[in-house]
């Protein structure tokens, strides 16, 4: 018999996989993975399909083709006034948790500590822990999950490496407030401390509010890894893609990791990628487009016995349910699979300890007969 040391000794089965599994075994409406159940703009499939017959089918070059370099730093120009220089500091990833692996692999070592605001996006905390260093939770608790930046700097030690923030936030759906931002300045100045800013969401925040890209503050900037995801950008989760921006001493490390992991992203997506962008509507519409969702998937929720959370950005809504009882937060979403046959993440799943504030999180990036179908089973609970 063979033995062979996990390296994850703790990690089983992602909580998404039991759900879709349990999902799709009761038939239920998969209100859980974070995907849309409609399809893209067939505009891609055609620039896809048109780069296939153009050729398009070998090795990218290592850090992404160069026209979509050049329209990623452009369009982070535009928007946030930062320079990053297509060549050393913008690389194409295999979507933005190929993008977190990397600058996590390439960053921390054993004992580096690392803060991460829970409940988090499931992969950051196994990705610390395989290379060695330590994860130090802060609780956000509902209902506004908000950031106590007196306590954050309680968690800071000699051995503190790194930080990560996502806003907007899965799977909370919180963005973080100018106040949070320069918090955060105030926290790391002085020091050498790196931030990973997970911004797949970037495009995708409510109410007129505008999304508080690290790349805008220069003294974060300097420090930072900033990962974004076409697939939440395009609709189309399954093509993992993304990319990671950083300054040229971080890339550097960071492309040393990256090609021996994947090399290169696949090249037909990115030369599609590259001409859909060039239209910015394609992308600055996409808040409107989602907040039509939230809204009528909100109103719609105010038929049944949830309690809804703020949700301010993001394709997720997290709902309590007082009204329905105290069993935890995985027995209610195990019923309402077997018994109301609609498939929702209990929020425990989102951090180290399992702490059951008794919220579910709902992703409503779903077609308009998806969430009715849905609604219309959860109102008999
Ligand atoms: C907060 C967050 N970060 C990263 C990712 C991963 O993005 P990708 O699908 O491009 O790997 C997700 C996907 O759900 C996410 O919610």
């Amino acid at each position: 018999m063979i033995f062979t040391p996990s390296k994850l000794p703790g990690t089983g089965t992602s909580i998404f996989s039991v759900m879709s599994k349990l999902a799709e075994e009761h038939q239920a409406i998969n209100l859980s993975q974070g995907f849309p159940d409609y399809d893209c703009d067939p505009k891609l499939f055609e620039l896809v399909n048109q780069a296939m017959k153009n050729g398009f089918n070998q090795y990218a070059p290592m850090a992404g083709l160069p026209v979509l370099r050049e329209l990623i730093a452009d369009k982070v120009n535009t928007l946030y006034g930062a320079s990053y220089h297509p060549d050393t500091e913008v690389t194409v990833t295999a979507g933005g948790t190929q993008a977190i692996f990397t600058a996590l692999a390439s960053t921390i070592g054993p004992g580096d500590e690392v803060i991460v605001f829970e409940p988090a996006y499931d992969c950051y905390a196994p990705t610390i822990r395989m290379f060695g260093g330590l994860v130090k939770p802060y609780i956000m608790t509902p209902p506004n999950y908000a950031i106590d930046w007196d306590m954050v700097k309680k968690l800071f030690s000699a051995r503190t490496k790194m930080i990560i923030i996502n806003s907007p936030h899965n799977p909370t759906g919180s963005v973080l407030q100018e106040k949070d931002i320069q918090a955060l300045i105030k926290l790391t100045q002085n020091t050498d401390i790196l931030i990973l800013s997970d911004e797949v969401y970037e495009h995708v925040i409510y109410d007129g509010r505008e999304h508080l890209s690290i790349s805008r503050y220069p003294q974060l900037r300097e420090r930072a890894f900033i990962v974004a995801s076409f697939g939440k950008l395009l609709h189309t989760t399954g093509w993992k893609t993304g990319y990671c921006i950083a300054p040229e001493f971080l890339m550097k490390e960071f492309r040393k990791i990256h090609q021996f992991n994947v090399f290169s992203v696949n090249t037909p997506m990115q030369v599609a990628i590259a001409n859909y962008l060039k239209d910015s509507s394609t992308y600055l519409g996409l808040s409107a487009f989602f907040q039509q969702k939230r809204d009528a998937f909100r109103s719609m929720l105010s038929a049944t016995r949830f309690d809804l959370l703020p949700c301010s950005g993001s394709y997720f809504q997290c709902i309590t349910y007082k009204k329905i009882g105290h069993e935890s937060d995985i027995a209610l979403a195990t019923r309402l699979i077997k018994d109301f046959r609609v498939a929702a993440i209990p929020v425990s799943a989102f951090y180290s300890r399992n702490t059951d504030c008794h919220v579910l999180r709902f992703c409503f990036a779903k077609k308009q007969e998806t969430l009715e179908k849905a609604v219309e089973s959860l109102t008999k609970l």
